[in-house]
């Protein structure tokens, strides 16, 4: 007889009840593996955030906040369609609240403290439940003391998969993220106001999973699937191969209709890339992934060829299965603008170190703030069903990675380049730049509608649209 560890886990917490959950430190919990290591039918996690010294700069600890202890976090893998549980357990001495970025879920599970859940205190736990609709790439975050809370680890990737999977020969998971660290692996300011109000902080050291440049083995002749995470608060990655042919299979989680040759891709905050490579029969090739700013081009790491552990599949590369998304109906959308704002002079730093400066607006409205018992007005109220057009106006002079919870919109256009329209949850406005996007507001709820530079959230960049 096999016991399944679900049954366990379910007994467990029946028995145990959940207070004595922190006597025994849970790390994944994962059930039903087939013989590969795959989750099969069930997928169960205990995530326990907490406080974990980590090395990210070589032979110093930094007192970091992770998941389970692990940097980079646990993976979620869910499946498209089958329902996820996920036991949350807060032993952080802060409140907090976990969001799954880019999911479709039900509001009730979508991790904002107030809007949609009580926030999750030090030493209490949450069951987040929910089934994710659409596969791809996604990931999970705080959404409370997020400069903080995200800014020392507290970020992991979510991957779904397809109710058919597709054939990839290695399927790697590429998180980026950067550190505010000094030489001693001690946390620097994670926020500077002069720089709150511009691009953002921007971190000391960049890492690939945790890791200063690696390289990465790869099957030599195989067809890798590359999903490029930017885990980051602030930076945005220009992603590029140089001279290597690969192509863009899913863009911020959903699929593109056919594959794209990638040049150069840029990558906000939170936003992600799914990329295909057909790899060099040889082995002890190197092809690197780079940055590319302008003429220049910056290493990010590499990938190497070695000898593959098993048979390639020889597959040819196809386009993923859409998304189950609904249809946009554009003759008889509901139109709306939002203008993103410079707010003005810089306020003096507050006595703390906070960051409680109001640097950006969204049509002249700051982020009020939210409690228990207030709650600021949405930005925009739409009625369930209808379709809703966005026309974005970045009339700032930096780049802001503009992301909606609870639905997929279509970005349509843009004035600074020509778009082919594509489906996402985060779409970067540069510099000035106008973008129309659409969405079925299919979902109800009240939906956090902000930039994802964590600092420009917090300074204003962020407001709420309500599904009813
Ligand atoms: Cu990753 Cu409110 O977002
Ligand atoms: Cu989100
Ligand atoms: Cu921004």
């Amino acid at each position: 007889m096999t016991i399944k560890r679900r049954d366990l886990l379910k007994g467990g917490l029946a028995s145990m009840g959940l207070a004595s959950l922190s006597a025994c430190r849970f790390s994944l919990v994962q059930t039903n593996n087939d013989d590969l290591g795959h989750p099969s039918s069930d997928y169960d996690y205990v995530l326990t955030a907490e406080s974990v010294p980590l090395e990210i700069v070589p032979g110093t600890q930094s007192p970091a906040l992770g998941f389970n202890g692990e940097f980079p976090a646990p993976v979620i893998r869910a499946k498209q369609g089958v329902p996820i549980r996920i036991l949350f357990k807060n032993n952080l001495q802060q409140a907090t609240t976990i969001h799954w970025h880019g999911i479709r879920l039900d509001i009730k599970m979508d991790g904002v403290p107030f809007l949609s859940q009580d926030p999750v205190r030090p030493g209490e736990s949450f069951l987040y439940e929910f089934t994710c609709p659409d596969a791809g790439t996604f990931w999970y975050h705080p959404h409370m003391h997020s400069v903080e809370q995200l800014g020392k680890g507290l970020v992991g990737a979510l991957i779904v998969e397809e109710q058919t999977p597709q054939a990839f020969d290695e399927d790697l998971i590429i998180g980026l993220k950067d550190w505010r660290l000094d030489k001693q692996g001690q946390f620097l300011p994670l926020s500077i106001p002069r720089h709150a109000a511009r691009a953002g902080t921007l971190g000391t050291v960049k890492t690939v999973n945790g890791q200063l440049k690696p390289t990465i083995d790869v099957p030599a002749g195989g067809l890798v699937r590359l999903r490029f995470l930017n885990l980051d608060s602030s930076r945005v990655y220009h992603l590029s191969l140089k001279d290597m042919q690969a192509d863009i299979i899913a863009i911020d989680g959903s699929p593109v209709e056919t594959p794209r040759p990638l040049s150069t891709h840029d990558m906000g905050a939170g936003m992600r890339l799914d990329v295909a490579l057909q790899l060099p029969e040889s082995t002890g090739q190197e092809i690197t992934i780079y940055d590319n700013k302008g003429r220049g081009y910056f290493e990010i790491f590499r990938l190497r060829t070695t000898t593959p552990k098993r048979a390639l599949l020889n597959e040819p590369l196809t386009a993923l299965p859409p998304n189950p998304l609904p249809t946009l109906d554009l003759p008889s959308a509901q139109t709306l603008h939002f203008e993103f704002e410079w707010a003005g002079a810089l306020s003096p730093v507050s006595p703390d170190g906070k960051v409680d400066q109001t640097f950006w607006t969204i049509n002249r409205r700051a982020w009020e703030g939210l409690s228990a018992t207030s709650l600021p007005a949405p930005l925009a109220t739409v009625p369930l069903g209808k379709t809703v057009i966005m026309h974005l106006h970045n009339a700032t002079p930096h780049g802001h990675p503009i992301h909606m919870h609870g639905i997929i919109f279509t970005v349509l256009k843009s004035d600074k380049r020509e778009i082919d329209p594509f489906q996402s949850d985060t779409v970067l406005l540069e510099r000035n730049e106008r973008a129309t996007i659409a969405f079925v507001a299919d979902n109800p709820g009240r939906w956090m509608f902000h930039c994802h530079v964590i600092e420009h959230m917090k300074t204003g960049l962020m407001g709420y649209i309500t599904i009813a």
